[in-house]
C-alpha cells in the first residue's frame, strides 16, 4: 500500500486544537504524521507516495453522526446498510451510530451482530449500533443491555419512542453505569403529544392539524435530568427542539448533572412555518418549532449547552410522504446535508469553524467513547476535504440515500464536500492525485 500525502489544506482538528495550514501523511489507513506549516518544514515527500494538493480547501476529521436510522434489518425499502453508509460518506460522515427501531428491533446481541457483520460486508464507513433500552421498544421490560454492550452497542435508546415508565428509565441509567455508556432519551411525553402531528400553535390551528406542545419535550427532559441526578447515570438528550428544553439543560449542566445534548440542522434552520401547504417533508418528530425556539437552540449551541449536532437521518419511501399529512411518516433524510447545513451556522456567525467541527466530531466521539473524531497520529485516517465557500444547491434527487425526503430540497447554500477519506481510502473519487 502506498503512502498518501494530503498537502496544503487548512486543517481544523479541535481534538488537537489545530486550526492551521498543514500536510497530513497517511499510511495503511492510519494518520502517520501532521506537519503544521508555520511550525515545521514538511519533510521531503517520501518516495512512492500518492500526493493530493488541496490548496484553498479545508481538512476536518470524518464526522461522527450519533443519530442515524439505517433501517436495516426490516425496512430495507427505506434504506439499507449499503445505501445508508454510502449516503454518509457523501455527506462527510465516516462514523454512523444507528438507532434500534428496526424490524426486528435491535434489542438483543443477535441483531447487533447482524448489523456489525453487514456493515463489514457492505458498509462504506464505520457503523456503531445503538441498542434498545426495552424489549421491542415497548417500554415494559429492560432489554439485555449487558449482552448487547458486549456485542458492540455503544449506547442505548428507545429512539422514536420515549421510555414512559420512570422506574425503567431509572434502572436503565443505573445499569448503563456499569458499562460507562450513555442512555439516549427520546424526550417526549407521549400522552401529552396525543397523536399530534406538528408543533402546537398558530400554524397548527390554521392548518387544522393536531399539535404537539413544547411541554411534551420539556417535561421529559426535566424528568430524565432528575433521574440522571438520582442515579449518576450518563444521560444524552436526543434532538432538542425547544427553548424550555434548552433552559432545563443549561441549569442541569450548571448543577453538574451528567447530561449531554444534541440537536439537528432542521431545528436551527427551520420553523413550523415549513409545514405550510401540508408539506409532509417537514413532518418530523419532535416537530419543527417557533422562531423563538430556533433562536434558543442557536444560543445553546453557542454557549455549549448543546454539545453535538446529529442528522437524525430518517429516510422514508416516497409513498410514505406522498400522502395526506396525517398519514405521512415523520422524519428527514439528513446524512448528505448534515455538514453542509451545519456550516451555515459558521456563515451566519453563530459558531466559529473549530466550535462547529467539534460538535460534529470530537464531542460525539467523546460522548460515545469510540476514539474517532480526531486526526491525531495513529488515528484511523477518516477525514473530509471541504470547500466552505462554493455556492451549492441541495438536490434531493441526487441523494444516494434511498430517502429523498427533505424539506431542504432546492436550498442554496455555501459549501461542498469535495472528498471523504475512510481508513485512508478516497470514497467519492472527488479529487485527483498529483502523483502516484
Ligand atoms: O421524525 C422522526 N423519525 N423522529 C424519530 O424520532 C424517529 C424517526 C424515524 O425513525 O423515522
Amino acid at each position: 500500500m502506498k503512502k498518501l500525502l494530503i498537502k496544503n489544506g487548512h486543517l481544523i482538528d479541535p481534538s488537537q486544537s489545530i486550526d492551521a495550514d498543514a500536510d497530513i501523511l497517511i499510511y495503511e489507513g492510519v494518520v502517520q504524521d501532521i506537519w503544521i506549516h508555520e511550525k515545521e518544514k514538511g519533510e521531503d515527500i517520501p518516495d512512492d507516495c500518492v500526493v493530493y494538493d488541496i490548496k484553498g480547501k479545508y481538512i476536518i476529521p470524518g464526522i461522527v453522526d450519533m443519530h442515524v436510522h439505517l433501517r436495516d434489518p426490516g425496512f430495507e425499502y427505506k434504506e439499507t446498510i449499503r445505501t445508508g453508509t454510502a449516503s454518509a460518506v457523501k455527506g462527510g460522515v465516516t462514523s454512523v451510530c444507528c438507532m434500534p427501531n428496526t424490524h426486528p428491533v435491535n434489542d438483543n446481541e443477535t441483531v447487533t451482530r447482524y448489523i456489525l457483520q453487514k456493515a463489514i460486508l457492505e458498509g462504506s464507513c464505520d457503523v456503531y449500533p445503538i441498542g434498545a433500552i426495552t424489549k421491542g421498544q415497548k417500554g415494559e421490560e429492560l432489554a439485555e443491555m449487558g449482552l448487547m454492550y458486549e456485542a458492540g452497542c455503544v449506547a442505548f435508546s428507545d429512539d422514536g419512542r420515549p421510555v414512559m415508565n420512570s422506574l425503567l428509565m431509572r434502572r436503565a441509567l443505573e445499569y448503563s453505569k456499569r458499562f460507562g455508556v450513555p442512555i439516549i432519551s427520546h424526550a417526549e411525553d407521549i400522552n401529552l403529544s396525543a397523536n399530534g402531528m406538528m408543533n402546537e400553535g398558530g400554524v397548527s390551528l390554521r392548518l387544522g392539524l393536531r399539535g404537539i406542545p413544547a411541554e411534551s419535550e420539556i417535561i421529559m427532559i426535566k424528568r430524565d435530568i432528575e433521574l440522571a441526578a438520582l442515579t449518576g447515570g450518563r444521560l444524552h438528550i436526543a434532538h432538542v427542539s425547544t427553548e424550555g428544553g434548552v433552559r432545563a439543560l443549561r441549569e442541569a449542566k450548571k448543577a453538574g448533572i451528567p447530561v449531554t445534548a444534541e440537536t439537528c440542522p432542521h431545528y436551527f434552520l427551520l420553523t413550523e412555518e415549513a409545514v405550510e401547504g401540508y408539506n409532509t417533508n417537514a413532518k418530523v418528530n419532535p416537530p419543527l418549532r417557533t422562531r423563538r425556539d430556533l433562536e434558543a437552540i442557536r444560543e445553546a449551541l453557542a454557549d455549549g449547552t448543546i454539545d453535538i449536532i446529529a442528522s437524525d437521518h430518517a429516510p422514508h419511501h416516497k409513498d410514505e410522504k406522498l400522502c395526506e399529512f396525517e398519514m405521512a411518516a415523520s422524519g428527514i433524510s439528513g446524512l448528505e446535508t448534515l455538514l453542509l447545513l451545519s456550516l451555515q451556522l459558521y456563515h451566519e456567525g453563530v459558531l466559529s469553524l473549530p466550535e462547529l467541527i467539534k460538535k460534529l466530531t470530537q464531542n460525539p466521539a467523546t460522548i460515545l467513547g469510540i476514539g474517532k473524531g480526531t486526526l491525531c497520529k495513529g488515528a484511523q485516517a477518516d477525514l473530509v476535504v471541504l470547500d466552505i465557500e462554493t455556492d451549492n444547491t441541495i438536490r434531493a434527487d441526487e441523494f444516494v440515500s434511498k430517502g429523498k425526503n427533505t424539506p431542504f430540497d432546492g436550498m442554496s447554500l455555501k459549501g461542498r464536500v469535495v472528498e471523504t477519506f475512510w481508513k485512508g481510502i478516497p470514497m467519492l473519487k472527488g479529487i485527483t492525485p498529483l502523483t502516484g
